[in-house]
């Protein structure tokens, strides 16, 4: 038995992406009471949660995630509206949607879902909406999401990164593992 680790594969974004999305954060801070803000360096696209995983099973994750973003290219992205989960009469999390016409982020996702399962980890499949959380209501909440806040930032997307999680307080540090550019595979 080896000490198990807590993983998630994600879409992470060059650093103005970020910043906008910080900028967003921070001027919604006022309108969303008692949430938990996510750090600028925290913000990422989930693609596959794996939780918590057997460490002797990383190295098959690792290897699941770069035969993934091998078979991608890299794809245009922008930054979309906000919006809230479940819902936003009842908001549990707050975030900014990803705007991405031809699917990449959502090809990504099943990639890596497909090439875990394949090696026999079960990854959690929720509906993919991809997006990226900025806040998380202590309570759920109605909340009121203005319009027009999130610049319609353009960026590529070419790469996915494995996370490992460490609970901390006040938010988790997520570690990077590894990075897979996308378009390895030929
Ligand atoms: P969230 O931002 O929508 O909460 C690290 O916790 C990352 O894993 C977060 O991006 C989080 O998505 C995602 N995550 C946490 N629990 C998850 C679950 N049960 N299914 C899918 N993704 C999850």
């Amino acid at each position: 038995m080896t000490d198990r680790v807590r993983l998630f594969v994600a879409l992470d974004f060059p650093a103005a992406v970020k910043d906008a999305v910080a900028a967003v954060a921070s001027k919604l801070s006022h309108t969303v009471p008692d949430a938990r803000w996510v750090p600028r360096d925290n913000v990422h696209v989930t693609t596959t949660f794996l939780g918590w995983v057997e460490g002797d099973r990383v190295s098959e994750i690792a290897e699941a995630a770069a035969e993934a973003a091998g078979g991608m290219l890299p794809f245009d992205a922008r930054l979309g509206d906000l919006g809230a989960f479940p819902s936003t009469r009842r908001a549990r999390v707050v975030w900014i949607g990803i705007d991405d016409p031809a699917g990449g982020c959502a090809a990504a996702a099943a990639a890596c879902e497909d090439a875990v399962e394949r090696r026999g980890v079960g990854a959690e499949r929720r509906p993919f909406v991809p997006h990226l959380t900025i806040a998380r209501l202590r309570v759920p909440a109605p909340v009121a999401l203005p319009e027009a806040i999130v610049p319609g930032l353009r960026f590529t997307v070419d790469r996915l990164t494995l996370f490992r999680s460490h609970m901390r307080r006040p938010a988790p540090a997520y570690e990077e593992l590894a990075v897979y550019p996308f378009g390895l595979n030929g």
